[in-house]
């Protein structure tokens, strides 16, 4: 394939301070087995601080700079300011000017093949890409395997990390058999839900290569202006993975070891546990639900809450409420707003949402509308608002005709009970019974839609089981916002066409 010229795009970069390179040579012993003659190769190497800073370790070993293996030592990075500052601060090194290249790492020509790699990929969702290099990088996902069909790019995939790529093209091409690969990355390609699920089956077609150890560097600040969790991985080609995996986080200046694996699934995100309770789940009978009973999101107004959402309702006759003191709208279409109020004992609603919506989880029809006069007349002063909001999803339906329309309302928002719970920013889980009209807000609160109060009460016992927190709190999502999200609690249930 013809080598694209992206030759002045600047894709994540973000440069390793000489500091954590050091960590990482001493923790894998990466000088040891450079001196004793393996190669290594930096695929994305910006101005070459993991390399230099390995040269610079063999230096202070009171070697001198001829019997160091810098021949050893290969290099490519696509941006050529970058690659010219490397170039620069190597004039003193003796690196062997052929092995570094000025190179998109993706459609290189070199077929080089080492013992290890050593890297610090660049850390940009596909969505973040720049729009031509999205293009040529979309069938790169594919051919390494990232993704099944082009549907999953769109999707959720597109929120999947370029890194991914980088990784899996280093071990798949790049790498030796048994060869070590070692990586700064991001965390949420072995943490989160979703996007890097498929990363998480370790293999790029019929190579598999085993996860062997990770350092979290918890809330050390190590990346100047990286607001992403990320860590020091180390990776071997030719293996499976053994779980449990040694785990490292550092927290308050000391390392705590603790031991990962996944539960449930073998692509879910790691459990991260002490060594006793890495088998967690284990004594949990998975509760069945129905289809129509798998947890929800909350409304979502795609942007406009101050057209769907009130802070104060007040009846104003027998049809209409008198919502945020001006506003008039039929009683009909006004429900509850569930707050973190009403999780600690506060039984009346603080906040009221409309729903313009008929009980079988469709937009009202504009016919039905006009029958509420205020109604009409409040939607329609507001009609240029909603029909700007933005999104695939809601897009869809306002092509239909319904720019009323908002997300996450179906049938399952008129259930007659919901098990409700806080899903976003917690580090407690507790599910609570809520009646049919209340409403969970966005992705703040998730629901179990139920038909009786009976099944929610069975659901409520089953979230209750301490385990469950103890898992969710394993998954190290505490305080951010994908604390107890639809589809991690989801993977908590047996999904049947009939219920037991
Ligand atoms: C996170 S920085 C790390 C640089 C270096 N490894 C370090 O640790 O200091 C990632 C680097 O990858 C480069 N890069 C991004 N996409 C690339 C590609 N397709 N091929 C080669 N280099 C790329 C960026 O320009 C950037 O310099």
């Amino acid at each position: 394939m013809q080598q694209p010229k992206h030759q002045t795009l600047s894709i994540g970069a973000v440069f390793t301070p000489p500091k954590w390179a050091t960590f990482a040579i001493e923790k894998f012993g990466l000088l040891e087995k450079w001196l004793a003659g393996k190669t290594i190769l930096d695929p994305t190497m910006g101005e070459g601080n993991l390399l230099i800073s390995l040269v610079e370790a063999g230096l202070e070993t009171g070697r001198k700079l001829a019997d160091l293996p810098t021949q050893n030592l290969y290099g490519i990075e696509l941006n050529t300011h970058y690659f010219e500052a490397f170039c620069s601060k190597i004039e003193k090194y003796n690196f062997k000017q052929t092995n570094f290249l000025n190179e998109d790492f993706f459609f290189t020509k070199t077929t080089v093949e080492v013992d290890i790699i050593f890297g610090n990929p660049p850390w940009q969702t596909f969505a973040n890409l720049p729009a031509d290099y999205k293009e040529i990088a979309k069938p790169l996902f594919f051919e390494y395997d990232l993704v099944g069909k082009a549907q999953d790019l769109l999707l959720g995939g597109s929120r999947m990390d370029i890194a991914s790529l980088v990784i899996q093209k280093s071990i798949a091409k790049h790498l030796k058999t048994n060869g070590e690969a070692i990586f700064f990355m991001p965390l949420s390609l072995l943490l989160n839900d979703g996007a890097n699920e498929t990363f998480r089956n370790y293999k790029v077609g019929k190579t598999h290569f085993a996860l062997e150890k990770i350092y979290d560097f918890g809330t050390a600040k190590i990346f100047e202006n990286v607001a992403t969790r990320y860590g020091l991985v180390y990776f071997r080609r030719d293996a499976f993975t053994q779980y449990p995996v040694p785990y490292l986080r550092l927290e308050q200046a000391s390392w705590q070891t603790l031991f990962a694996r996944p539960l449930l699934r073998e692509n879910a995100p790691l459990s991260v546990t002490t060594g006793e309770n890495i088998n967690l789940l284990e004594t949990l009978a998975l509760f069945t639900i129905l289809p129509t009973q798998i947890p929800r999101q909350g409304v979502n107004t795609g942007g406009a809450n101050d057209i769907f959402f009130f802070q104060s309702c007040e009846s104003f006759d027998k049809e209409n409420y008198i919502l945020n003191e001006k506003i008039i709208l039929p009683k009909k279409f006004i429900y509850p707003l569930i707050t973190s109020k009403n999780f600690q004992k506060q039984a009346k609603p603080t906040k009221w949402v409309l729903l313009p919506y008929k009980k079988k989880g469709k937009p009202l029809d504009w016919a039905e509308i006009e029958k509420y006069p205020h109604l009409q007349n409040y939607l329609w002063q507001h009609k240029i608002t909603l029909e700007n909001r933005k999104g695939t999803m809601l897009n869809a339906v306002m092509k239909k005709g319904y720019w009323w329309a908002m997300l996450g309302v179906g049938k399952y928002n008129f259930a007659p009970y919901k098990v409700v719970w806080e899903s976003y920013g917690r580090n407690t889980f507790e599910p609570q019974i809520f009646k049919s009209r209340w409403q969970a807000n966005q992705s703040l609160q998730c629901f179990v839609p139920c038909e009786t109060k009976e099944l929610a009460e069975k659901i409520l016992a089953y979230l209750q089981n301490p385990v469950i927190e103890t898992y969710l709190l394993s998954l190290k999502m505490e305080g951010t916002m994908n604390w107890a999200q639809a589809g991690k609690i989801k993977s908590l249930f047996k999904i049947e066409e009939t219920q037991k």
